[in-house]
């Protein structure tokens, strides 16, 4: 597929113990031919590397907004190509963040100047997904068109079964294919 033809994926790669998925959805993306551009919150940082993503998505890692490479900071340049946002996996604390308007880090400044389709895989414990707050949160965003994918049952990394799970990124990048299909 020609450059000009390729889609612009924005994977947002926020602080859970799913992180290590998002690298299989990034590589996943870029062998189907998506161009993609990974911005990680500090705690993603914290959990996965930079530099996997660099080399998986072949392109720059944002982690803060004040990297200015132009003269237009970089999350407008971004917001203008993208055709989709997915935010993979998606803290209970990013949901917060995005159906509040809340944009203090590189990740929730890109999702509010991001006018495009946003797709988030939450991923974090049962009792958190079940929180009243967390609920609340998601019914706003699905009021202004923000989809989610998942959360999907079983085993989760705190050692109990339940809700929560991060869908797996094979079925993340069918949805994302619809997305921006349309
Ligand atoms: C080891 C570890 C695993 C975590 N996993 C999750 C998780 O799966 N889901 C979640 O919502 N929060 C999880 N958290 C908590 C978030 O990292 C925390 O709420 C953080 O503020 C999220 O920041 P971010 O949304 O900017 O990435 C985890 C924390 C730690 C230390």
């Amino acid at each position: 597929m020609s450059e000009k033809n390729r889609k612009t994926i924005v994977v947002g790669v926020t602080g859970s113990i799913a992180a290590y998925k998002a690298a299989d959805l990034v590589s996943r993306l870029v062998r189907e031919s998506y161009e993609v551009h990974v911005i990680m919150t500090k705690s993603a940082s914290k959990l996965v590397t930079e530099a996997t993503f660099f080399t998986l998505s072949r392109n720059p890692v944002i982690t803060s907004f004040w990297e200015l490479p132009e003269w237009r900071p970089g999350h407008i340049s971004l917001a203008e190509k993208a055709a989709l946002l997915v935010v993979a996996p998606c803290t209970a604390n990013f949901i917060g963040k995005l159906a509040n308007g809340i944009a203090d880090d590189a990740l929730s400044t890109y999702a509010l100047s991001h006018s495009g389709k946003i797709l988030l895989a939450p991923a974090m414990n049962t009792a958190m997904w079940k929180n009243p707050a967390v609920m609340r949160n998601c019914e706003i965003l699905n009021e202004r068109g923000v989809l989610l994918a998942g959360p999907g049952k079983g085993r989760l990394a705190c050692g109990t079964e339940g809700e929560g799970r991060m869908l797996d990124p094979e079925k993340i990048i069918v949805e994302i294919a619809r997305l921006v299909k349309k």
